[in-house]
């Protein structure tokens, strides 16, 4: 298997308004949400932006961590930095080549997505469909772009009568 078939895919839960960030944090907690996000990164490197690091405090086990910063001082234990998005998915290819279904997840924030999404093959996005307060969103998004492979529609009494949707997208081909 060559690094062609690398998926690169972003992972992100946003509100119906493309919220996905309150003051370095989440906007809500909701549950199965964190258990969605580990079924679907684990075993996979995670690239991330510093401020999601911070965010997150601890590298996430069971995945390569790489935080992309700009800060060459930079370092926390158990993650790799490097201080451009280059690098960070040179690291990840490496340790993805020759394995069945590879995968590299970047895993936010916005920041670090609006230089990613030119070169993203898949979107993990999970919907939330009501509105919350933050600062932050997932404004390099453009739905025109994405066509739904897959989805699941998370029963409301799970979750606070809160409508979500795990929805996996592909870029439209316009080659075609
Ligand atoms: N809802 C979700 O699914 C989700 C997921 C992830 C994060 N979030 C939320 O999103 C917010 C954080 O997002 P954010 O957009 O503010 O920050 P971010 O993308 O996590 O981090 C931004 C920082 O990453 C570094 N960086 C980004 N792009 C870079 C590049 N191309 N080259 C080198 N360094 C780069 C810089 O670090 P330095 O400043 O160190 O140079 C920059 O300040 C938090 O509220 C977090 O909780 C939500």
């Amino acid at each position: 298997m060559t690094n062609d078939a690398v998926k690169v895919c972003v992972i992100l839960a946003m509100d119906r308004n493309k919220l996905i960030g309150k003051e370095g944090g989440m906007p809500w907690h909701i549950p199965g949400e964190l258990a969605y996000f580990k079924s679907v990164t684990m075993g996979h490197p995670v690239i991330m932006g510093r401020k999601t690091f911070d965010s997150i405090g601890k590298p996430l086990p069971g995945r390569l961590n790489v935080v992309v910063t700009r800060n060459k001082q930079w370092q926390a234990e158990g993650a790799v930095a490097v201080t451009s998005l280059a690098d960070a998915m040179a690291v990840s290819k490496a340790t993805v080549t020759d394995k069945p279904n590879p995968q590299i997840m970047i895993i936010g924030g916005a920041a670090l997505c609006r230089d990613a999404m030119p070169f993203t093959d898949r979107l993990y996005l999970t919907f939330i469909d009501h509105e919350y307060e933050g600062d932050t969103w997932f404004d390099s998004y453009n739905a025109d772009e994405w066509q739904e492979v897959s989805r699941r529609d998370v029963d409301p009494t799970e979750t606070n009568n809160i409508p979500i949707s795990y929805r996996v997208l592909e870029r439209i081909n316009n080659s075609d």
